[in-house]
């Protein structure tokens, strides 16, 4: 009896940190099949380990892509990815969440390939209503192609932040209150791409694609998806608090986030659309809240 107990006890302990946030440890093993698809080019995907891991492939004749069976409304969505090695100059790998429809949302990850050596860089934006135009470009302070790192969006209504692993590297911050629009009501799905952009990509399209180097290969693991499925249950995505996303510690960073949020800020950014006063005169409204960071 006493150790009938104990068990009940310990499940109870089990269910009640996985019901706190963090993804069942096996999430990484996730088989990429249970919750995504192929978007084009089919056979420009490879699988690995059952599937835990795929690979996708860039030549000469088409990139490819993958999407999320699901349509989401809120949640934490993350990626492994190990990006493009060697010689990536001219190819873009994005990872991103998008509603569909003229006024859609969207909200994005575009790394940008470089020649050997040579650093990549991130950018994000965000649309709102079919409108884009805030961009933020950073680099990293890693080498993205020698391991998987996690690139993350963590989306409810109080906020949408994007994270490099634990790195918050951008806040857009639900700001109604301004007149500003933030994504609430569009479903999204989740997406990734790998494909040649040599006409703007690589030093504003100086350097071009060099197909002697194809195939161009990224790598991708972690299927797991932590969002509320609103092809499944729209209702219950629309009941908002009841998710780990919707909770106190997820409505703003913390002091420590926000610090490493302006180390990023402060060394490795190197565009912002907020202080871009030449194609931007006047300062778009959420900009204020970015200023304050
Ligand atoms: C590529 O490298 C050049 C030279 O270091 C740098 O100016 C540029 O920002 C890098 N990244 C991209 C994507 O162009």
């Amino acid at each position: 009896m006493a150790s009938l107990l104990w068990t009940a006890c310990l499940t109870f302990l089990l269910l009640a940190t996985v019901t706190k946030g963090t993804p069942p440890k096996n999430a990484v093993d996730v088989p990429f099949g249970r919750n995504y698809a192929p978007t084009w080019a089919f056979d420009h995907i490879k699988y690995f380990n059952g599937g835990s891991e795929i690979q996708l492939h860039l030549d000469k004749y088409t990139g490819t892509g993958f999407q999320s069976k699901g349509s989401y409304l809120f949640g934490h969505f993350s990626m492994h990815i190990k990006m493009v090695p060697g010689d990536s100059a001219g190819t873009v790998t994005a990872f991103y969440l998008s509603s569909q429809g003229n006024e859609h949302d969207e909200i994005d990850f575009e790394f940008l390939g470089n020649r050997t050596g040579q650093p990549y860089i991130l950018q994000t934006n965000v649309y709102t209503g079919g409108k884009g135009d805030k961009e933020q470009r950073i680099y990293l302070w890693f080498d993205p192609t020698k391991e998987y790192h996690a690139y993350s969006v963590l989306w409810n209504t109080y906020q949408i932040v994007f994270f490099v692993d634990d790195v918050p590297i951008r806040v857009f911050k639900n700001s109604k209150d301004l007149g500003v629009r933030f994504p609430f009501n569009q479903p999204m799905k989740i997406y990734s791409s790998l494909w040649n952009a040599d006409d703007w990509a690589t030093r504003g399209g100086l350097e071009k694609t060099d197909w002697a180097k194809a195939p161009f290969i990224a790598s991708y693991r972690g299927f797991h998806v932590d969002g509320c499925e609103a092809s499944v249950n729209a209702k219950i995505c629309e009941s908002q608090g009841k998710q780990w996303w919707d909770q106190k510690e997820f409505q703003d960073l913390d002091a420590a986030q926000y610090r490493r949020l302006r180390w990023v800020r402060s060394k490795y950014t190197i565009y912002n659309y907020c202080t871009d006063r030449v194609r931007l005169p006047t300062l778009p409204r959420e900009c204020k809240r970015d200023r304050d960071i």
